[in-house]
């Protein structure tokens, strides 16, 4: 399966998400590639911190063909996860081409919800072309017991893209695991924010399924 992170907007998550997705499909034992298409090259950076064997290979490409070169990039694996990159909208557009699902990471902030207006228009338009094109929201950096928190679901009802019931909560282990290039799981194999990804994950290839 190939999927898609992405969202215009900066900062909300999209390669934090997308290493630890990618960490936890690679668990399971599917042959994984992380595409990091954003110019900036954070999956890269996250890759190039990592000290022990790579969890699955990263390969930079923000080029805006992906969509034409996934078939080839795909052979050898079973799951492709694509982090995008914010802004830059010829790049998002080829990535959401490329997919069989998007997941589009937002922040219970009000800024993240009228932002995401952007890439739900992306997605209309290329379901022009990919009628069975899957989206959902996937709320990130929630923080527990906030009336935002459970705002954002109802406010992100108003798209026409549904939200994932699991969530990722506000945690420092994100940060402190990215430092080091590891995945939440390997930094803390117990922690809740190593279940809420594999929830997440599970959710989402059901979703996809
Ligand atoms: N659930 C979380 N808990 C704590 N910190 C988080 C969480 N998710 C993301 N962060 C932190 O927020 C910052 C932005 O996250 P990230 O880089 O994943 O976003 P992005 O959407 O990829 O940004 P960009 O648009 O620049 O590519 C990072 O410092 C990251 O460590
Ligand atoms: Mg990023």
């Amino acid at each position: 399966m190939i999927i898609g992170i992405l969202n215009q907007k900066g900062g909300v998550g999209k390669t934090t998400l997308s290493v630890n997705i990618a960490a936890s499909l690679a668990r399971t034992g599917a042959r994984v590639l992380l595409l990091d298409i954003d110019p900036q090259g954070s999956a890269l950076d996250w890759a190039a911190a990592r000290e022990g064997a790579p969890l699955f290979p990263v390969v930079g490409l923000p080029r805006a063909t992906i969509h034409k070169e996934i078939d080839q990039l795909g052979k050898d694996y079973d799951h492709i996860v694509i982090d995008g990159p914010p802004r830059v909208t010829d790049l998002a557009r080829s990535a959401i081409m490329a997919s069989d699902v998007i997941l589009i990471p937002v922040q219970p902030s009000p800024y993240d919800i009228w932002a995401a207006e952007e890439v739900v228009k992306l997605i209309d338009e290329a379901r022009i072309y990919k009628e069975s094109l899957k989206a959902a929201f996937a709320v990130n950096r929630k923080i527990a017991n906030t009336a935002i928190g459970r705002d954002v679901r109802e406010a992100l009802a108003a798209y026409p893209v549904p939200s994932l019931v699991a969530s990722i909560t506000q945690r420092v282990v994100f940060a402190e695991a990215a430092a080091q290039g590891l995945a939440v799981h390997e930094a803390d194999p117990e922690g809740l924010a190593a279940r809420e990804i594999e929830a997440m994950t599970a959710e989402l290839l059901e979703f996809a399924a």
